[in-house]
């Protein structure tokens, strides 16, 4: 392969989402112990960004100053700033030196809550003297800290200051959540903006939805909500009941039978003659309320009917919160193909409350943590790290899953703005699915589409690898995250390698004759068109190869 057959697609700028705290300030005065304990008080992930650099160098910061220089050290931290910035609503403490680089730091403020933390000089040096691992206090004279003076001015431009001279940690943590508390809302629902659209996340927000609706659409008369059986008695319920509060008439609600056998065409036409029995007209608004199979189907039943009327999505799997409920991709299943017939419609108004997911299957959990996984790799390193350090937690910490979701949110919401009909930078999304499509359609759909994404992204990873573009120790930094969320990573047993190819040149037939794969690349992903058979069997079957 050739390098003319790759184009790269960097990730793009994410949505604001919630505010981070940000703690920062001189050595010794507790960055890192006050921001993890104002981070357990908060709730949110914490965040330290040298162990950051620590973890992915292998190294203590006293030896990458000590091999490389210090030039090199504020590099890896520059990119752990910037990866930082990519994070919603976490605790971040930044180490002593990040506010010198002005820019960098101004982009992690940005949409955060900045406290720099100070302590006297001579608290600083009863707290400093017995550690021997802080490589720029080395040449000082005894009893002075010459770098103190030096940043003075940086640490006033980053943000407020909070004095920890006569604090232990515990109080340090506990003036940090105040001052974080009086900045910013309590509320732990966040809007994010997804192209013409609105995602309201997080727990509870499904309360809103009629007053959301409202505001997103003012011109609204009345809903016919369409909801998957399976959540009639829950969500499809908590839904009619938030409409009900905002004085919006609920002229019809339809139930569609669970399961992807309901994205048909008979259903679509069931649902055109309900609407038009309800006397649905262009000032009224379908809401769907269900997985990906309910808002795909329900989503192109308003697209067409009257030629298009409003849209609100309320996504009650993990998948089509963070997947399939944006992005405005509607459709059906026909003729024995998967979403062949649809068509772009843009919701006005996405609710997605992580409470609803409190009954799904953890085997759906899984599979949407797949697609999650996703889009860490194309979009945020520390996500991905944040995921490889707290797998088991994410599975088991609703608090945790939802803040998981709002990060997800964004990324997906950020490439839809970027490119609404999925004409290039959209693609990115497409990791590891090249290599699913085929999975799923050789295993004649026995392996379901979110555990096809799991053995994809390894597989992406290990072809990436091999066409010198992805970091080689990727694909088995996803095996081992992957397994530790449940996903399968191998191809099943018996699966013959020739129906893998033969299901991936069907594929490639229906795309004008191209076969598109996306690997992950530093600072997004590469498209690779093409690769050779043997290329591609290689990376789902390395075990295979000969
Ligand atoms: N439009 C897009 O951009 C897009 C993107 C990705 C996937 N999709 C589509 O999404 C579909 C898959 O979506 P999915 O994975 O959400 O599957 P799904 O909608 O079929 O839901 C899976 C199962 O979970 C049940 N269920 C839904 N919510 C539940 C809840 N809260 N509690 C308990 N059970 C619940 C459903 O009844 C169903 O049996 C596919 O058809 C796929 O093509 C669309």
């Amino acid at each position: 392969m050739t390098t003319s057959d790759r184009t790269h697609l960097a990730a793009p700028p994410l949505p604001p989402g919630r505010s981070s705290l940000v703690v920062t300030g001189f050595m010794g005065t507790g960055k890192t112990e006050a921001g993890r304990r104002a981070a357990r008080l908060l709730g949110r992930p914490f965040v330290d960004l040298d162990a950051v650099i620590e973890r992915r160098t292998g190294r203590s910061i006293a030896e990458v100053f000590q091999q490389e220089g210090e030039d090199a050290f504020r590099s890896l931290e520059r990119t752990a700033v910037a990866d930082a910035a990519r994070l919603s609503g976490a605790v971040i403490a930044t180490g002593g030196g990040a506010p010198l680089d002005r820019t960098s730091f101004a982009r992690l403020a940005e949409d955060a809550v900045v406290a720099v933390l100070t302590c006297e000089e001579p608290e600083l040096l009863r707290r400093l003297r017995h550690d021997r691992d802080r490589p720029l206090l080395t040449h000082d004279p005894p009893g002075r800290i010459t770098l103190l003076a030096e940043r003075a001015d940086a640490f006033a431009a980053a943000g407020g200051s909070l004095d920890t001279t006569a604090l232990d940690p515990e109080q340090a943590a506990t003036a940090l959540v105040e001052r974080f508390r009086s900045t910013t809302s309590a509320a732990t629902e966040v809007r994010i903006a997804a192209g013409s659209s609105t995602v309201v996340v997080g727990p509870g927000t499904v309360a809103e939805l009629g007053f959301e609706l409202r505001r997103a659409v003012p011109e609204a008369t009345a809903a016919a909500v369409v909801m998957d059986e399976a959540v009639e008695d829950t969500a499809g319920a908590s839904v009619e009941e938030a409409l009900r509060r905002a004085g919006m008439p609920v002229l019809a609600r339809a139930v569609v039978p669970a399961g992807e056998g309901a994205k048909r065409v008979e259903t679509t036409a069931g649902l055109w003659n309900t609407f038009l029995a309800c006397g649905l007209d262009p000032t009224g608004v379908v809401v769907a309320v269900g997985g990906g199979t309910l808002t795909d189907v329900a989503g192109f039943a308003a697209a067409t009917y009257l030629r298009g009327v409003a849209l609100a999505n309320v996504p009650t799997t993990l998948l089509a919160m963070v997947d399939a409920s944006l992005g405005g991709k509607t459709g059906i299943d026909h003729g024995g193909r998967k979403n062949v017939v649809g068509a772009f419609h843009d919701p006005v108004l996405t609710v997605a409350d992580t409470t609803l997911l409190g009954p799904l299957p953890i085997r759906l959990i899984r599979e949407g943590l797949a697609e999650v996984v996703k889009a860490a790799v194309i979009a945020s390193p520390l996500l991905f790290e944040l995921l490889e350090g707290d797998a088991r937690r994410v599975l088991a910490d609703p608090a945790l899953l939802a803040w998981v979701v709002e990060q997800a949110v964004r990324i997906k919401a950020a490439y839809v703005s970027a490119d609404p009909r999925d004409r290039h930078l959209r693609h990115s999304l497409n990791l590891g699915h090249t290599f699913a499509h085929a999975i799923e359609a050789a295993t004649a759909y026995a392996t379901a589409h979110g555990e096809a994404v799991a053995i994809g992204l390894v597989a992406a990873a290990r072809l990436g690898a091999a066409v010198g573009v992805t970091d080689p120790g990727m694909a088995a930094r996803l095996e081992a995250l992957l397994v530790r969320l449940g996903l399968p990573v191998t191809v099943p047993d018996g699966v013959d390698p020739a129906a893998l190819l033969e299901a991936m040149t069907a594929d490639k037939k229906r795309r004008s004759g191209r076969a598109m794969f996306v690997i992950p690349a530093p600072g997004g992903v590469d498209l690779v068109e093409d690769p050779s058979p043997d290329e591609v069997l290689r990376a789902l079957r390395p075990e295979a190869a000969t």
